[in-house]
């Protein structure tokens, strides 16, 4: 039977190259077939009134929700929290809970920011949150929602997403990088690139391995099959992964790897954190260890400067 699958953030750099995957099979190496995705922006699925969220869905059922949806502009959160609390979090809950009571997964996106940065090692799944932003916070607080709801799904949490899509480090480096001779960058903060491709294709994994686990279930228990009312997919409880490339960077090792391998001749300056004050603090230290959404078949994890190269190709593709 066709799953119909929700896309929200539609225009986002998420949201894009999951449409970009569902178009090409190629890149999805098939595993959409038997899928049918909507993707919707904030034109059909606006997510600062709770009435319109409502609204869109009382005439609509899906098999799965993937929200891309989200307030990300981190120093802007700052002098306007109640709005990222809102698309964050309050939102996220609302979403949370209509996924709970259609008995639909809900698989949501969300950040490295939620760890205060001081550790010395991978951040995992269990490790304690400590959000030094009111991003970060915001996230966190939708992570919680969906948590508290009960609904099925999965939350991804990932890092540095880079695209051909929208605005990102990469696309403005590259623009800073043939404007000026040098660029001062911070290399005292470290983590992972993550290509929103390769997260696209992560998501496309969970949601595949939910829905073959389904198929199982079916097969083994006719009495599911009949039943008016779907039973869940995804196991006794929703899951936390976290999601990046391979391999570890600081920023100023980002742009270096930007330049050569775009052949771009801007000097890069190695600068510290305090050296560039912005509105939210940023951790120090944000990678993640991927250990739990490795171990799920059909996961691949390319490393940073892999991934970059790709994405270098994309963007020279398109100009
Ligand atoms: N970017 C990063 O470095 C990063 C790092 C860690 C985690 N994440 C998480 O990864 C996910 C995807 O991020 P991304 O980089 O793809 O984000 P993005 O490019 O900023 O896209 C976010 C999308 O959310 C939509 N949106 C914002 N406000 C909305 C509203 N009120 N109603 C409906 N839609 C709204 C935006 O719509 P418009 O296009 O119309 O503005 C945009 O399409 C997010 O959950 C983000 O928090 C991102």
């Amino acid at each position: 039977m066709t799953k119909r699958i929700l896309v929200t953030g539609k225009n986002g750099q998420l949201g894009q190259s999951l449409q970009k995957l569902v178009e090409d099979s190629s890149l999805s190496l098939g595993i959409t077939a038997g899928m049918v995705f909507t993707f919707v922006g904030r034109d059909e699925l606006g997510l600062t009134c709770s009435d319109s969220i409502s609204a869109f869905f009382s005439n609509q059922r899906f098999d799965a929700m993937i929200n891309c949806a989200a307030y990300t502009a981190v120093d802007k959160a700052e002098s306007e929290p109640e709005l990222a609390d809102q698309i964050n979090h309050i939102a996220v809950a609302q979403l949370a809970e209509i996924a709970k009571v259609q008995a639909i997964p809900l698989i949501h996106i969300s950040t490295d920011y939620v760890f205060d940065g001081q550790s010395y090692k991978p951040y995992t799944e269990a490790d304690l949150t400590d959000p030094q932003n009111v991003y970060g916070l915001t996230k966190l607080k939708g992570e919680q929602a969906i948590l508290a709801s009960g609904c099925k799904g999965a939350i991804i949490r990932t890092s540095w997403v880079y695209s051909e899509f929208g605005s990102n480090f990469v696309k403005t480096m590259l623009r800073l990088g043939k404007e000026r001779d040098s660029l001062s960058v911070i290399f005292d903060q470290i983590g992972s690139p993550t290509y929103a491709t390769d997260l696209a294709q992560a998501v496309l994994v969970i949601l595949n391995s939910a829905f073959s686990k389904l198929n199982e279930q079916q097969m083994q228990v006719p009495e599911i099959q009949n039943s008016p009312r779907r039973k869940y997919p995804w196991g006794a409880k929703l899951k936390i992964y976290h999601f990046s490339n391979e391999g570890v960077c600081s920023w100023y090792d980002f742009a270096k790897a930007i330049f050569e391998l775009s052949d771009v001749s801007c000097h890069v300056l190695p600068i510290e954190t305090k050296d560039y004050p912005t509105p939210a603090k940023r951790p120090h230290y944000s990678v993640m260890n991927k250990a739990k959404i490795k171990q799920l078949p059909g996961l691949v994890v390319p490393y940073w400067r892999d991934s970059l190269q790709t994405c270098l190709k994309e963007l020279e593709a398109k100009e």
